[in-house]
């Protein structure tokens, strides 16, 4: 079996952290026993471009119980948990990754998922999908799966240009992932990841959220929850004014520049922050990403302009500037949740990769009728997914009476 990692010796505490995250991922096992009884997935390969942790793995276990061929690379260089590769190479399943490779040998484990042939490619902000339209144009796949907003809009772009070729589903778009992922999951990790990286208290802190949408929605209740005055910064007036209405202060970027202690990134744009908004920022400052690429920072330009620069610790690298000031930044500026903690906790991936699992079989059943388009998983697999869920956290789900439904589709009962 052809696998590239860093240390096959780490199998042992890989398997444990994967047992451990697959016990709070029932939905995934619900549709893991199906799986193994109908294999859906029989015979085809799946090639997964995705943040190689433990979650993904139950992701790419579930996949192979369900008759499929899993291949895996990274969709980040510095999200890979080495012993999670290794405890996947022991399951033989072929992983491309190692935490921390440089971009050249990041391309080239990409192109090895890519040489294995897949069937269906599964993506965690399009890089596969990208190369299929570009050198590997080779490769005919049934369709690919995409997991995070950034990677979405990518695909939209593709689909509104003509470009697109292949049949994509969204499972950003399905409401158990976005909701929950990116709101509780980015919330809570992304935070881990600044903590972890810094130790400092977030209380009493000014933290500037760059990004109200889905994630910094997230992030903002977390760093409030924690004592942290929140200040926003957005450019969608309706998002703007639902983040002063929620009691944080808005501000331009160049007004928060001068408040902040911390600054969380979460756009999906580029150079959000840049060297006018870094001049203006306080001595210590702490500087954070957890938008999907590493270009929400300008960190070219802020690495050009520094004097000096040292790591302080170890995922937090501290810049000199030419007055003085010292602006540190974690993990490299790349999504600090999966570059300096864990990445989201399992109880939500369980969610986001059961869809995933259940988009991958979308694509192989409905092959024969799909087009070059982006796909939302049906309403009903949300529905399904977010009630087994609820049962597990010991939730009750009130139905409707028969009056009640006649109601809601009536329209002559009123005042
Ligand atoms: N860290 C993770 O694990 C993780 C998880 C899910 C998504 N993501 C990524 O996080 C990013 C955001 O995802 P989302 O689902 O919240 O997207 P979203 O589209 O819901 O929200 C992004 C927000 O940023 C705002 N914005 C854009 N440019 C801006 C600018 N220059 N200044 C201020 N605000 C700006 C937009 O108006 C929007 O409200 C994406 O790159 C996504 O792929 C990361």
């Amino acid at each position: 079996m052809n696998y590239d990692i860093a240390n096959p010796d780490l199998a042992e505490v890989g398997a444990r952290r994967i047992a451990w995250a697959g016990r709070r991922m029932q939905v995934l096992e619900t549709v893991r026993s199906r799986f193994r009884e109908e294999k859906p997935l029989n015979g085809h390969v799946v090639a997964a471009c995705l943040h190689v942790t433990a979650e993904t793995a139950n992701l790419m276990l579930a996949l192979r119980d369900g008759g499929a061929e899993p291949i895996l690379c990274a969709s980040n260089p510095l999200s890979t948990q080495d012993d999670v590769a290794a405890a996947l190479v022991a399951e033989e399943i072929p992983v491309f990754a190692i935490r921390g490779e440089d971009d050249s040998t990041y391309y080239k484990h990409i192109n090895a998922a890519l040489d294995h042939a897949p069937a269906v490619t599964m993506d965690d902000g399009a890089d596969l999908a990208t190369l299929l339209h570009t050198d590997r144009r080779d490769i005919e796949v049934i369709g690919s799966t995409e997991e995070t907003t950034t990677g979405v809009i990518r695909l939209r772009a593709m689909a509104a240009d003509g470009t697109l070729r292949v049949p994509v589903v969204a499972v950003n778009d399905s409401a158990t992932k976005h909701l929950f992922d990116n709101h509780y999951g980015t919330g809570q990790s992304t935070l881990d990841g600044i903590i972890r990286a810094s130790n400092i208290l977030l209380a009493g802190q000014n933290v500037v959220v760059v990004g109200f949408g889905d994630c910094g929605r997230g992030v903002a209740s977390r760093a409030d929850g924690l004592g942290a005055k929140v200040i926003v910064v957005e450019v969608d007036p309706v998002r703007a004014l639902s983040a002063a209405m929620s009691g944080y202060r808005v501000m331009t970027a160049a007004d928060a520049a001068e408040a902040g202690d911390v600054f969380i990134t979460v756009t999906g744009n580029k150079h959000v922050l840049r060297m006018e908004h870094f001049n203006k920022m306080r001595d210590g400052v702490i500087l954070a990403n957890s938008g999907h690429f590493d270009i929400e920072l300008d960190l070219a330009s802020l690495r050009a302009e520094s004097t000096g620069r040292r790591q302080v610790r170890e995922n937090l690298e501290e810049f000199d500037m030419p007055d003085g000031r010292r602006i540190l930044l974690a993990a490299e500026g790349r999504l600090v949740n999966l570059g300096a903690a864990e990445g989201h906790p399992a109880d939500v991936m369980d969610m986001s990769f059961s869809n995933q699992a259940l988009a991958a079989e979308y694509l192989v059943v409905n092959q024969d009728t799909l087009e070059p388009k982006i796909y939302t998983l049906p309403p009903e697999i949300d529905e399904q997914v977010a009630s087994i869920k609820l049962s597990h956290l010991g939730g009750g789900l009130e139905t409707l009476t028969q009056d009640q439904k006649e109601y809601l589709s009536g329209w002559q009962e009123g005042t």
